[in-house]
């Protein structure tokens, strides 16, 4: 059984056994011991007359050992069972001059560096269970919901969003000339979205998402954005932009309120250090909000939604703040929105999530839908405070004639997309979908502040180790 079961149950006064990792060892007594199925520690209590000399000295922080021992009630606070051990077998010794995990408050820096161990802090663990719950979350929530997974190639050779951030991928060597065809004989690339493959099993599933990594090359080097990341993408068919609108809310306030009920040990733990954290910030910095507060306000409040145009008059006529203008101005209509616009909808306007939809065409995609107005497309960004954009979908041109004008316009192959623009051709009807980064989600979740610590092993500009 492992801690977490152990705790969970009720009884003590039973022999059991226990493997993990030494946290700390006071007193040449008390071993709080880890095995990563739950926050807590287990207690366990050796008699040192009892345990050979040698053992005990390898009971050190970061080893990991086999406790075998009666489970009894705990006389200390805050823990409900402790281990009486008889036994202690060392697994794997841990040398306590080098083991780079101190019991002591590392920085979120210093850990990354250390990012094969680093999952044995508290913070991590919290983090990456809650991680992983959400994941199931997400799947739970589409299955209950009569959507079929898709599994969307990783290499492709279209490049969704028309941004030209991709990754090459060849077999050819660039130190040698040679004029044999590449390994699939055309241009290949990582993908940056699995979209438009998604639109096309939409069509016949009717109700479809993916969830897989995703791939950029932009070089931002900013606490929102990673290289590689995970992208949840619903599509679904006979759907159009309000409906996608209300999905992306349901499935957030869904998800979100999952883990609110399963992840109540690690997200109270990580709503004390979201508290410290903010704290340490300039009082007009810091979050109206504790971590639990804003994901139970989220979960129960409407999301703001207000058109593109609409947003831009509010920032035209708002103060950020009475010494400071925003960096970007805001010039006038048309403009894309830079984060700093964007928080200052969510976190001082509204003070809500909020959605901002039909926005100019000229600065999304060649795939959304075109309003009558000519001008502005059926697209939505789902915005949240503290992350920005979480969310980024549309209704899709499901007009031949409106898209392939679009794609001439944007410089977009059609010779390369024939089999998208197909689509508009055999039984073409409205539909829409969106992107929800999966980071960006367990960001807002855990109140961590950069994206690199809600990864496992992150990768930015100048940096894939591991
Ligand atoms: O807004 P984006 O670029 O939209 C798409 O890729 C569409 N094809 C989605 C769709 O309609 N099916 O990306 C979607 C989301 C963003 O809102 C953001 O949360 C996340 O993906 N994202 C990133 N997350 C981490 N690092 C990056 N570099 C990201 N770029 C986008
Ligand atoms: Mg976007």
């Amino acid at each position: 059984m492992n801690i977490r079961q152990l705790f969970l149950g009720d009884e003590p006064n039973q022999e059991v056994c226990v493997r993990g990792w030494v946290r700390t060892f006071r007193a040449n007594r008390f071993i709080a011991l880890n095995d990563g199925s739950c926050l807590a520690n287990m207690q366990c209590v050796v008699d040192f007359e009892q345990i050979p000399e040698d053992v005990l000295a390898e009971i050190n922080t970061g080893a990991a050992v086999e406790i075998t021992g009666n489970l009894v009630e705990s006389q200390g606070k805050g823990q409900k069972f402790e281990i009486r051990a008889r036994n202690v077998i060392i697994l794997g010794t841990s040398n306590p001059d080098e083991y780079p995990i101190q019991p002591k408050k590392h920085s979120l820096e210093f850990l990354r560096e250390k990012a094969h161990l680093r999952i044995r802090t508290n913070t991590f663990a919290a983090v990456m269970r809650v991680r992983a719950t959400l994941s199931f979350a997400v799947h739970q929530y589409f299955t209950q919901n009569g959507f079929y997974q898709v599994h969307t190639p990783i290499i492709t050779g279209s490049d969704a969003e028309g941004a030209g951030e991709m990754f090459r991928v060849t077999t050819k060597n660039p130190e040698q000339a040679d004029d044999k065809p590449d390994f699939f004989g055309k241009e290949t690339n990582l993908t940056v979205s699995g979209q438009l493959e998604a639109e096309t099993y939409a069509m016949g599933l009717g109700k479809v998402y993916t969830f897989g990594p995703t791939f950029r090359a932009e070089n931002s080097n900013t606490s929102r954005h990673l290289a590689e990341f995970w992208m949840i993408e619903p599509e679904v068919a006979f759907s159009d932009l309000n409906d996608n609108m209300d999905l992306a809310e349901d499935f957030i306030k869904s998800v979100l309120a999952y883990v609110l009920e399963h992840c109540k040990e690690d997200l109270s733990f990580l709503n004390q250090r979201f508290a410290q954290e903010e704290a340490k910030k300039p009082q007009i910095e810091r979050s109206s909000m504790g971590l639990l507060e804003r994901l139970q306000f989220v979960t129960q409040n409407e999301f703001k939604r207000v058109s593109y145009t609409e947003a831009v008059d509010i920032l035209r006529n708002s103060k950020p703040n009475k010494k400071k203008k925003f960096k970007y101005s805001v010039d006038g209509w048309g403009i894309d929105l830079q984060s700093e616009h964007e928080r200052y909808l969510v976190e001082k306007h509204f003070t809500c999530p909020v959605i901002i939809f039909d926005y100019p065409a000229e600065i999304k995609a060649f795939y959304m839908r075109m309003n009558d107005d000519g001008k502005t497309v059926r697209a939505m960004d789902v915005l949240f405070p503290g992350v920005g954009e979480i969310v980024g979908g549309s209704q899709r041109e499901e007009r031949l004639d409106k898209l392939v004008e679009r794609m001439k316009a944007m410089d977009i192959h059609e010779k390369e997309l024939w089999w998208y623009t197909d689509l508009r051709r055999f039984g073409t009807a409205e539909h829409a979908g969106f992107g929800l980064g999966f980071e960006r989600l367990v960001l807002y979740a855990t109140g961590m502040s950069n994206i690199r610590d809600v990864i496992p092993y992150p990768r930015t500009p100048l940096s894939a180790e591991f």
